[in-house]
Parts: C-alpha cells; structure tokens; sequence
C-alpha cells in the first residue's frame, strides 16, 4: 500500500495538528539481536526519516519528537557520543529532504548543553528552512518537561520583580508564551513506542488533554503504516475536554 492509499483513508478535517513522539526502545531492539545499543540507535535514525517523511505527507503541522532528554546525559559516555554523532549526521543528510518537502527545523530543550559542533548545525538549518511552512519539526534535544517549567518560572518571577508582568496577569496562556514549544498548539495526540506507561518528563504542561497512545512495537519497528493506524484510531477517540460529549 503507499503512502496516498494511507492518507486517503484518514479524515482529512479530523487530523491532529500536532504530534508528539517519545521515540523509544532501540536498545531493546538491539539487545534482542546481540547488537550494541548504538546499532539501535542507527535503525532509530532510518524510523524518524520515515516518520518525518510520513507526517509531512498526511498533512501534520507539528511533529515533535523526543530525541534526547536531559537525563540521557547520565547514560555511559560512548552512548551519549554515539548519539551525538549520529543527530550530527542526520542534520546534514536531512536538510535537503527538508527544503525540498518545505519542512520547517526547530528545537526545543536546552540546546546550549549540546556540543558546539551540533549546535552549529542546528542553528544553519534552522535559518536555512527558517521560511518553510509545510510542516515544522521540532526536536526535543536535552530536553526536560521540569527543566522547562523552571526556566519559564524564572523568566516569569524575573519580569515580575522588574515590574513589567503583574503576578495577578499570570494566565495559562502567559505561562505557555514562556515554554519552548511558545507559538505552537499544545499536541492532540502523543504516542510512546515500547510500551512503557509513563510520560519520562515530556512536554508536562503541553500534555494536558492530548491524547495518549502506547504501543509496545520498538522504535526501530515502527512504521508508517503503524503510524496511520494509530492517526485513525485517533479519529475515533472522543476529545471532550471536561465537557459533555455532544453526540
Ligand atoms: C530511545 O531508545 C532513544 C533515546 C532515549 C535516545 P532507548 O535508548 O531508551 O532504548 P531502550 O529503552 O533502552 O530500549
Ligand atoms: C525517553 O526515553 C526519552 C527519549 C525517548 C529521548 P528513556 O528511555 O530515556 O526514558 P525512561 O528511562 O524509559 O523513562
Ligand atoms: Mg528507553
């Protein structure tokens, strides 16, 4: 089946807008054939190509997805090395494939933690597809939904004390101009691959009524077709925010 079979079956007017990924299990994945970790990894890289591709295709306007959380930093140094020289080679591949599919490159987290020579390229190809509005592609790299949270409290104190936010002006919508994800609708749907139940601080105050999917399929498993599946199961949950369903 291709990819415009797939789409065709989703409702088109019933799409979410934004996606949210926690992309995990390669490591399972390569335990489970004797392969190091980092070959997971490496399979992982070839899943998001997919998926970007795919999300693009079906007309998501935001995917993000979780590439690195600010507690991976704690994994053994040759996995965290790994991992940078393989967000380094996916930058430089990919930003043909993005200006090309008019995908927009931007992260979230604190990039500032991240290598100098990672950094660099994000920023390039972050100006380079700055114009791109097909869809945008947020990367969560040292990313922490608390760290998050505490940098926005900061900000937010820090404006007060100065006198130019009054404490009483503080709305939800003031805390969300103060996030990473600043501008951008919270996610409709978030999906966690290999079936762990827990959110491992990921967009904490964004998530509040998206809607969950697990699967336990390994993220280098993981496809577009599964992908579409779960989009349609989407389609069929019934979002009623607190409210009464009306139908
Ligand atoms: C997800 O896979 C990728 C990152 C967190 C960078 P894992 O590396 O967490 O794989 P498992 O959970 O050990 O299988
Ligand atoms: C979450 O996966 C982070 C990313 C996918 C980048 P982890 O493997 O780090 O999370 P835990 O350890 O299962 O909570
Ligand atoms: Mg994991």
């Amino acid at each position: 089946m291709n990819s415009s079979t797939h789409s065709t079956e989703l409702d088109q007017t019933r799409l979410p807008s934004h996606v949210a990924i926690i992309m995990d299990g390669n490591g399972r994945w390569a335990r489970k054939r004797l392969f190091n970790r980092v070959r997971g990894h490496e399979r992982g890289v070839e899943v998001v190509r997919e998926i970007v591709r795919a999300a693009r295709e079906i007309g998501i306007s935001i995917l993000t997805l979780y590439a690195f959380s600010t507690e991976n930093w704690q994994r053994p140094k040759v996995e965290v090395t790994a991992l940078m020289a393989l967000l380094r080679k996916f930058l430089r591949s990919e930003l043909q494939e993005m200006q090309e599919n008019n995908i927009r490159l931007n992260t979230i987290g604190e990039t500032e933690r991240l290598p100098d020579n990672v950094r660099k390229l994000l920023q390039e190809n972050m100006a380079l597809t700055e114009k791109n509005d097909g869809m945008r592609l947020n990367l969560a790299l040292s990313y922490g939904g608390r760290a998050e949270i505490v940098r926005m409290v900061q900000e937010i104190a820090g404006k007060a004390k100065a006198g130019t936010i009054d404490p009483d002006a503080i709305t939800p919508e003031l805390i969300s101009d103060h996030l990473y994800t600043k501008g951008m609708a919270d996610p409709d749907l978030m999906i966690r691959t290999s079936g762990e139940m827990r959110v491992s601080n990921f967009l904490l105050w964004q998530i509040a009524y998206a809607e969950l999917f697990i699967t336990d399929t390994l993220w280098p498993d993981f496809s577009r077709e599964e992908f579409t599946q779960i989009l349609k199961a989407y389609q069929s949950r019934d979002r009623r925010y607190g409210k009464v369903s009306d139908h």
